[in-house]
Formats: C-alpha cells, sequence, structure tokens
C-alpha cells in the first residue's frame, strides 16, 4: 500500500473510488459540496433517496456521476455527530475497506475534509484513517495451501489543503512505518510455536540488523545468562527443550551521549503453565506469549523505517514455559540476577521471572525511560477486557507521555495503580519475594513484583494480555498492538530534543 497527497479539486481526481463521510444531519462538506455542483445536484438527490441516513459505518457505492472524473464515489456514514467522534473512525474505516477490498480498483481518494475527527488535527485524522486502511488488508496464510487473493487495492490519495499538505504527508509516513511494525507483530504472534521459538526470534533480530549499520544485535545464550546470574529467566527454561535467549537490539538513532529509551518484551514463546498446568481448552492461544517481544521488533522496524533521531534499545528475554523433569516445582526458590531470592508459589507466573532478570540487565544503559511490555496476567482481561492495554509504573512523567501517545494513536492503556499496600501480598516466608499474590488484583500484584527490580529509572508496564490478539473465531490473531502506542511515543521523545 502507498500514499500520495493531491490539492487538485476534487471533480477532476481520476481516481477509482472517492470516500466522502456524511453525518447524520446529511450536510456536505465543502469538498461533497463541490461534488454536488460538479453533478448538477446529482449527489444531492442521491442523498434525498434515503438509502444512507449517515449512521455509524454505513455505506453507500454510488457509480458513474456525471460531471465527476472519479468512477464512483463512496459515502460513509458517521453517525450521530455532526463531526466523527474519534473513538468512531478505525470502525468507519473498517467499513471503507470493507466496500473497498472487492472492488476492481487500484486507488482510492479520502476526502479529508469530510472525516475531519473532533479534538484531532487533519494530519492525525489522516495518520489514523492510513494506518488502518494499511493494516486493514493484513492477512496470514502462509500455512494455508490456497493463498487469498491480494486485494487490488494499493494506492491511497489523500484530498486535503495546502495549509495542512506537509502534515498529512508526514503523517502518511509515520503510519506506514506503524503498519509495517504492526505486521511484523502479528506475523510473528501468529506464527506456531513449533517455529517461533527463542532461537527463531534472535534468527529475526539478527535479520534486522543486517544490512543497517545503526542497529546491533546481541544474542545471550543459556552460558552467558549463567554467568550473568539469570536465575529466574534460567529457571523458566529448564522444563523446556528450546534454550533460552536474552536477545539484545540496539539502535544508534541519537548522539552516542544521548540515554537510550528502552523496550523490554516477554517473548515466552509457548505457555503451558509448566509443572502449574494450564487447563486444555484454548491452550493453543498461549503461543500469543510471545507478543511482548513481538511488540518489541515491531517497534523496532519502524523506528528504523522512520530513521528516528534517538537511541534505541530492545530487550526480548525469551524462554518457552512446559512440564517437565527440568522444570521448577511451586515452592523452588531460585535467585535472579538483582540477587533477590524468588520462591515460585506457581510454575505459570513465569512471565515476571524471565522479565525481572531482563529489568536488571538493562541497567548498564543508563536508560532514559524503560518500558516492558507483556502478555502478563489474564486478571488484566477481567479488568480491562480486550479493548485496553493495563499500564502502570513508577515515574508519573513517563505515565503521561505513555497515556497521551495513547489517545494520539487510538491505541487505548489505563493506568492502574501500584500502591505499597499491595506489595505484601508477596511476601514469601522463605525467599525475599513470592512470585504469586493472592486472588485479589492480579494485575496490579505482577506489576508490584516488576516494581521490585526496576528501582534505578523510569519504568512503565503495560499488560496487552488482553489486546495483543483476538481470541478465538474468525477475527483470531494477533493485533499488532501496541506498536501504534509505542511508536507514537517514541516520536514524541525524538520530537522533544
Ligand atoms: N501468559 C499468561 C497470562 C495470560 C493468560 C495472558 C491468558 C493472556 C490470556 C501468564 O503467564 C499467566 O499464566 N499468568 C497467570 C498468573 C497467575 C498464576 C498469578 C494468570 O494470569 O493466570
Ligand atoms: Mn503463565
Ligand atoms: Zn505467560
Amino acid at each position: 500500500m502507498h500514499f500520495s497527497v493531491t490539492l487538485d479539486p476534487v471533480q477532476q481526481l481520476k481516481t477509482g473510488t472517492l470516500v466522502l463521510g456524511i453525518g447524520e444531519d446529511l450536510t456536505l462538506s465543502p469538498s461533497g459540496q463541490q461534488l454536488d455542483q460538479a453533478s448538477d445536484g446529482a449527489l444531492a438527490r442521491v442523498l434525498a433517496t434515503g438509502d444512507i441516513q449517515g449512521k455509524t459505518g454505513q455505506t453507500l457505492l454510488v457509480n458513474g456521476l456525471p460531471g465527476i472524473a472519479a468512477q464512483r464515489i463512496l459515502l460513509v456514514g458517521l453517525g450521530k455527530e455532526p463531526e466523527l467522534a474519534d473513538r468512531h473512525l478505525r470502525r468507519v474505516m473498517g467499513s471503507v475497506l470493507a466496500q473497498l477490498k472487492p472492488l476492481n480498483s487500484a486507488q482510492a481518494t479520502l476526502l479529508l475534509d469530510s472525516l475531519q475527527v473532533k479534538d484531532r488535527s487533519s494530519a492525525s485524522t489522516a495518520a489514523l484513517a492510513c494506518e488502518t486502511l494499511a493494516s486493514g488488508l493484513y492477512s496470514f496464510d502462509r500455512f494455508k495451501s490456497e493463498k487469498a487473493e491480494p486485494a487490488k487495492l494499493d494506492h491511497i490519495q489523500l484530498l486535503t489543503d495546502p495549509a495542512n499538505e506537509q502534515a498529512v504527508h508526514q503523517a502518511c509516513n509515520e503510519a506506514l512505518a506503524i503498519a509495517a511494525g504492526m505486521q511484523v507483530t502479528r506475523d510473528l504472534g501468529n506464527l506456531p510455536p513449533n517455529i517461533c521459538h527463542p532461537r527463531y526470534l534472535a534468527e529475526r533480530a539478527r535479520e534486522m540488523a543486517t544490512g543497517n549499520p545503526a542497529l546491533s544485535v546481541e544474542v545471550l545464550e543459556e552460558k552467558q545468562l549463567e554467568e550473568l546470574g539469570a536465575g529466574a529467566l534460567l529457571a523458566v527454561a529448564r522444563g523446556s527443550d528450546q534454550p533460552p535467549r536474552m536477545i539484545i537490539l540496539n539502535y544508534q538513532g541519537g548522539n552516542t551521549d544521548q540515554q537510550p529509551n528502552v523496550l523490554v518484551g516477554k517473548g515466552i514463546t509457548f505457555d503451558t503453565g509448566g509443572i502449574s498446568l494450564k487447563p486444555g481448552a484454548g491452550m493453543d492461544e498461549m503461543k500469543y506469549d510471545m507478543c511482548g517481544a513481538a511488540t518489541v521488533l515491531g517497534v523496532m522496524t519502524a523506528a528504523l523505517q522512520l530513521k528516528l533521531p534517538i537511541n534505541l534499545i530492545g530487550v526480548l528475554t525469551c524462554a518457552e514455559n512446559m512440564p517437565s523433569g527440568g522444570a521448577s516445582r511451586p515452592g523452588d526458590i531460585v535467585t535472579s540476577m538483582s540477587g533477590q531470592t524468588v520462591e515460585i508459589l506457581n510454575t505459570d507466573a513465569e512471565g515476571r521471572l524471565v522479565l525481572c532478570d531482563a529489568l536488571t540487565y538493562v541497567k548498564r544503559f543508563n536508560p532514559k525511560s524503560v518500558v516492558n511490555i507483556a502478555t502478563l496476567t489474564g486478571a488484566c482481561i477481567v479488568a480491562l477486557g480486550d479493548k485496553t492495554s493495563g499500564l502502570m509504573g513508577n515515574n508519573d512523567e513517563l505515565i503521561g507521555q505513555l497515556l497521551s501517545a495513547s489517545r494520539e494513536a487510538g491505541d487505548a492503556a489505563w493506568q492502574l495503580p501500584l500502591f505499597d499496600d499491595y506489595q505484601e501480598q508477596l511476601d514469601s516466608p522463605f525467599a525475599d519475594i513470592a512470585n504469586i499474590g493472592g486472588p485479589k488484583a492480579g494485575t496490579i500484584t505482577a506489576g508490584c513484583f516488576l516494581s521490585r527490580f526496576t528501582k534505578d529509572y523510569p519504568w512503565a508496564h503495560l499488560d496487552i494480555a488482553g489486546t495483543a490478539w483476538i481470541s478465538g473465531g474468525k477475527e483470531k490473531g494477533a493485533t499488532g498492538r501496541p506498536v501504534p502506542l509505542l511508536t507514537r511515543f517514541l516520536l514524541d521523545q525524538a520530537s522533544a530534543h
């Protein structure tokens, strides 16, 4: 998919489809009025039929209007508000794409003035629209004998005005990079766990660095992890025949003296629960337990494509959580890289174990910020469902930056409290800390566990258990979230220098 920006008169655009947004009051935007005039009132007559009422996501395809160079107009409903409500834009673009996909037409043009979202700049609306369209064509059929026919649509044009031209252009570039990053994350998430294991992820990280002088990759294997004292990560990995890997990507886009932003992703390539075995139903979805790691590779992809002028470290902390004679038992005590001892009361709380050693490891980078991303707790799905990622941390400024990036990116996240009062749930009679709390506030106590290892830098934790993939059904698959949120965060970091 590629994007271009045009300022030409709307009636002269030789495009396959003009996409014109219309609210329930059926008033036409300036470009809509121009089309109506050029067609001698034909557009108003279409509206007068009552075939479209402007309801959110409703569409009507109108072919061959006189006086208009485009082949057809796609009217799309924006809902009750005279201006499109923010949270509806993705849904609206979804129905636009559903209409455009089957058409025998390579190009469509968005009339931006008719798709304007409340409280959002024209460029920002364009970015969201582009990202939705670019990532909406995603399909994963690598393991199907019969491949899906690719859609004809491959060029989106945006009609805007001279004042917004530059910004819209820039926004589309960013959206394309985000879409490319999401694709990497989704592909990795969707891969089966017999293929996508820790060594595979290391190989993919290495691939990213080849031919990219700004990016270097280091992969730590068991021996090095032992020397580093990564006892928590190693304890998880010992139940599996797949060896663990800690994968470190170092992107130098800024000055050497600039502190790096660090992303740490949970990379459990399959989570059976270990000896605290999970129930069988739906266990296949635990192949998605590496979506935090896949997010780091996705964001790195976007950062490289945008040549962000920042330093960025990505760490993927990877293992497979299996039951075997080598697996850790409930009651085992291990020593983490930080020196803190951990009593493993539940081997299914393995994410925090692989993360804590990575979070200790990254201290050496003197980070400006550390954000970890993890499919960490089922409790997060209970609390926030599958629309919103959980956000916790030890630094209000960082949390504020992430929430603002989340809003801007249309990639929802919500803060949960890490009040001290929750910490006592992690008390162990035998070790410094237990790896689970009680049944209450499971997402928060997981965050509390991580907070014991992140005292030396501004830190935030994104629990993406609900948002990283769509569970079951026809739409089952990785979502590519929170690549939009984190890429926006890094774009903001880059523009702050
Ligand atoms: N990977 C899971 C969390 C998860 C479960 C994400 C379902 C998405 C859907 C994690 O490793 C886990 O098993 N967490 C346990 C923690 C508990 C033992 C304290 C959980 O949520 O049940
Ligand atoms: Mn688990
Ligand atoms: Zn897990």
